[in-house]
């Protein structure tokens, strides 16, 4: 314990006394400058809470079918003090010892609670050098009257010694999901001409009435150990990987910016970031953006719900030229879903086939799953199953 609050003051004395041309020195600032194959659409948060704002054709822009796939939040209250201390918190979470790391995980949720390291693979690529801390943000359990048990199970485990964690990551998770219930309305706006129903007033408001209230809500504490700890010729050489293609299963997943910090804790600011994202197009384009935004991209439950309108988005978190490889990356998602009791179907009598034929992108990997009467509690842990290795 003694070991970390030395860590951990030593992290507040730097950044106490952080001058960016401190860093610019040590060889930190090799930054290329991005192209985007795809518009990047922006709104302000101020824009994002007036539901008179009409905001369809960013939407449109954003997540139709030539957009990027996500839209930018600026200007969000607050987020840039609430990332430095979550993320803060999160280095410490990676410091704590191997011991007690272990008591933090609960391998029969598939590692859906608490801490793990190591376990998730996305086809044949093993991410090898990344660790998650997952954790409920509204309530400590998931809410399924079917199965107490479950509810018992899944029900989040904090690591108290940390001072503020837990505190730094409700405030955190709560600030994003507010954005992304807030979008809800505009997708509802947006997709009342698109979504073709013989009972189009059941979709009037159909995922703000329905999800801003009934919602699992789920914050994940990504943390990317530094390339050079790892011996990458016992992985196929893959050195290159922190988080594999992947597209997330919820409604809507919404990231911070991620923070860079040295071994021995001192934050390093850098303009690049490492996530990559698949447009619609199939194109690849790299992120940046700024430590006062949320990205929020769309996930498979939204694709589902939408008919195929808005079509999940394929993302990467890549170890490019210009991150040195001697650093750790954290970042903070929340992964806002539909409750585990909501039946997950597509609109009016469209079938999962029909659905599925509007998955452009071809990785319905996680969309072939799909059945009828399934809800989000057996998509979501079954979908687990595909890529969590539960025994090592
Ligand atoms: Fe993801």
């Amino acid at each position: 314990m003694f070991k970390i609050l030395k860590q951990y003051n030593k992290l507040q004395l730097y950044i106490n006394n952080y001058s960016s041309q401190n860093l610019m020195g040590k060889g930190y600032n090799n930054i290329c400058s991005r192209k985007y194959k795809s518009e990047v659409v922006r709104i302000d948060y101020e824009q994002l809470i007036n539901e008179k704002c009409d905001l369809e054709e960013k939407i449109d822009r954003a997540y139709g079918k030539n957009g990027l796939g996500l839209i930018v939040i600026r200007n969000v209250p607050e987020i840039t003090e609430i990332r430095q201390n979550i993320l803060e918190s999160g280095f410490q979470l990676a410091h704590l010892n191997k011991a007690r790391l272990k008591e933090l995980e609960r391998p029969d949720t598939q590692y859906y609670v608490g801490w793990s390291k190591g376990r998730q693979y996305y086809k044949d690529v093993d991410d090898y050098m990344q660790a998650m801390y997952y954790a409920r943000i509204y309530s400590d359990s998931p809410i399924y009257p079917p199965d107490p048990e479950l509810e018992r199970k899944y029900t989040n485990i904090w690591p108290e010694e940390l001072k503020n964690f837990k505190e730094n990551y409700i405030k955190t998770g709560k600030a994003i999901a507010n954005c992304q219930i807030n979008l809800l309305k505009h997708f509802d706006k947006y997709l009342i001409d698109k979504i073709q129903t013989e009972n189009s007033k059941e979709y009037k408001s159909f995922l703000y009435k329905n999800f801003s209230i009934n919602n699992d809500a789920t914050g994940m504490m990504a943390i990317y150990y530094p390339p050079s700890l790892f011996e990458h010729k016992n992985y196929n050489g893959k050195s290159d990987n922190w988080c594999g293609w992947h597209r997330d299963f919820g409604l809507l997943s919404g990231l911070l910016n991620p923070m860079f910090f040295t071994q021995d804790g001192k934050v390093v600011y850098l303009k690049t970031g490492g996530l990559l994202v698949k447009d619609r197009m199939g194109d690849i384009n790299e992120m940046q953006y700024d430590d006062n935004e949320i990205v929020i991209q769309a996930a498979d439950t939204l694709f589902i719900f939408s008919g195929g309108s808005i079509i999940s988005t394929p993302h990467a978190v890549k170890v490019r030229d210009d991150i040195p490889k001697d650093l750790f990356r954290l970042n903070f998602i929340t992964f806002f879903g539909p409750s585990f009791v909501t039946k997950i179907k597509p609109p009016g009598n469209m079938s999962f086939e029909e659905l599925i034929k509007k998955d452009t992108l071809g990785m319905s990997n996680v969309v072939t799953k799909l059945r009828e009467g399934m809800n989000f509690k057996d998509f979501i842990t079954e979908t687990f199953d595909n890529f969590v290795k539960s025994k090592v």
